[in-house]
């Protein structure tokens, strides 16, 4: 642990220097560092926000989103990749569990979010617009409104741009092709040029949010990309920057043993090093962390997943997998190192076992008199990672106090830059997703004879 430091420390240097270069013409060739600017970007927009207000773009997003809160009832998300995973699990581990089905005065007017643009799936897609459609004869009436926001920083990505034909379709025939809300209910979010673009500046929309050149797809979950559908949902988008802000100051800042992202690319790289651990499970030990696992798949994948080298991401949800993966996690092959996602405090005050008559105790579940749900949960945690460690499997913990906006965007944070650092580390560009092309050239190919 100790020997790597040095290593780590240059891999840091490189990072920061990345940054610094941005905006200038001195990229070393085959660096690529261009995608560098997810790292200040948290505090750059908190600071921009402090100056400019309403102004600034988190300023814009904010009032953009009321909007589409007051006018509208349900909310759709159309991206792919990047342009997706991030906000699903912002959504997933914020939003209450059970979001769609509350009423709106439950929901507190925050309209119940869909997702699409992120498959080619003839059924899903058909279902989802007859909902939407269904029973939209009064485009006043507001628990029939809807609206959308298409997430495409390439604006070339075809499953968004199918699925945005698709449903801008719907909503014109709901609200009339030429009426305001076909201009103010979609709200695209872009790069700065292509076809997504050219089309908005055509269609002439209200607001369209700007995804800067120097953020690739998967780190883009701080940009207008997750902020502006977030922010639509109530989540307070300033919190989850701080948090991402204070871990990017911490990772700058801090020597090892006192910094997550140094630490936690230290465990996982050493392990694959020196054990071959080169299956990377992300256990989490809750359902709201399902899409954050799914998300750090990705980001894991895409990111390290070149020349023949980079971890295999996994992410199961305990105890839920723990009955369809455990036993392969106890005792399948030695290649596995297994990282804990746990939260200390659930949200809702701890439910605990109901006692019943002894003659109804054929459960026998009396005898967990006072223990609560999180206690049974402590338990399982404690018990599976004994019994990983009995037969020397390795286990690590990231603990969160509580799941909120600002743990969640430290987390969010930590995973980009470790991800980022460890490309570093072993020689591997973290940006870019070049395997990604040839299913497209190959698609094309087909769809073109
Ligand atoms: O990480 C990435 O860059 C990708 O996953 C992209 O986000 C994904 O392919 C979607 O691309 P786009 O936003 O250009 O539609």
């Amino acid at each position: 642990y100790e020997a790597l430091q040095p290593d780590l420390i240059a891999a840091r240097e490189e990072m920061l220097k990345d940054v610094t270069l941005l905006g200038t013409d001195q990229i070393p060739s085959g660096k690529q560092p261009l995608d560098a600017g997810f790292q200040n970007l948290p505090q750059q927009l908190l600071d921009e926000y402090e100056s400019q207000k309403s102004e600034s773009l988190l300023g814009k997003i904010q009032a953009k989103a009321q909007e589409l809160r007051e006018q509208s009832d349900r909310f759709l998300v159309l991206g792919i990749g990047g342009s997706y995973m991030g906000m699903r699990a912002l959504f997933e581990a914020l939003a209450h569990p059970w979001h769609n089905e509350l009423t709106r005065e439950q929901r507190q007017g925050v309209p119940r979010l869909y997702f699409e643009g992120n498959n080619v799936d003839n059924d899903s897609v058909t279902a989802l617009k007859d909902l939407l459609q269904s029973g939209c004869q009064d485009p006043h009436d507001l628990l029939q409104r809807w609206s959308l926001t298409v997430i495409s920083k390439s604006g070339g990505t075809l499953e968004t741009a199918v699925g945005f034909r698709l449903f801008r379709e719907a909503l014109e025939a709901y609200y009339g092709a030429d009426s305001d809300e076909s201009r103010s209910l979609v709200v695209p979010i872009t790069g700065l040029e292509g076809k997504l673009r050219n089309f908005s500046n055509e269609k002439g929309y209200s607001s369209v949010f700007p995804i800067p050149d120097n953020v690739g797809g998967r780190f883009s979950v701080f940009t207008a990309v997750g902020l502006f559908p977030a922010a639509v949902m109530g989540i307070d988008i300033k919190q989850l920057l701080q948090g991402a802000a204070d871990m990017t100051q911490r990772f700058v800042t801090q020597p090892m043993g006192d910094n997550a992202v140094l630490d936690y690319t230290a465990t996982c790289h050493l392990f694959e090093k020196e054990k071959q651990n080169t299956i990377r499970i992300l256990s989490t030990w809750g359902k709201r962390l399902e899409a954050l696992g799914l998300w750090y798949d990705q980001l894991l994948a895409e990111s390290l997943g070149k020349q023949e080298k980079g971890a295999t991401p996994l992410t199961v949800v305990n105890t839920r997998d723990l009955h369809s993966r455990g036993q392969q996690h106890q005792e399948g092959a030695l290649d596995k190192l297994i990282t804990n996602l746990i939260v200390e405090q659930p949200d809702s005050t701890p439910v605990s076992v109901p006692l019943v008559p002894e003659s109804q105790n054929q459960d026998q579940l009396n005898k967990l008199k006072g223990k609560t749900v999180p206690d049974i949960l402590s338990a399982a945690i404690e018990g599976t990672n004994r019994a990983y460690a009995d037969v020397n499997r390795p286990t690590a913990d990231l603990i969160l106090p509580c799941l909120n906006e600002y743990t969640l965007g430290q987390t969010l944070q930590m995973l980009m830059l470790a991800t980022v650092l460890e490309g570093r580390l072993i020689d591997i560009n973290p940006y870019g997703q070049p395997g990604v092309e040839a299913y497209k050239k190959n698609m094309q190919e087909v769809l073109n004879r």
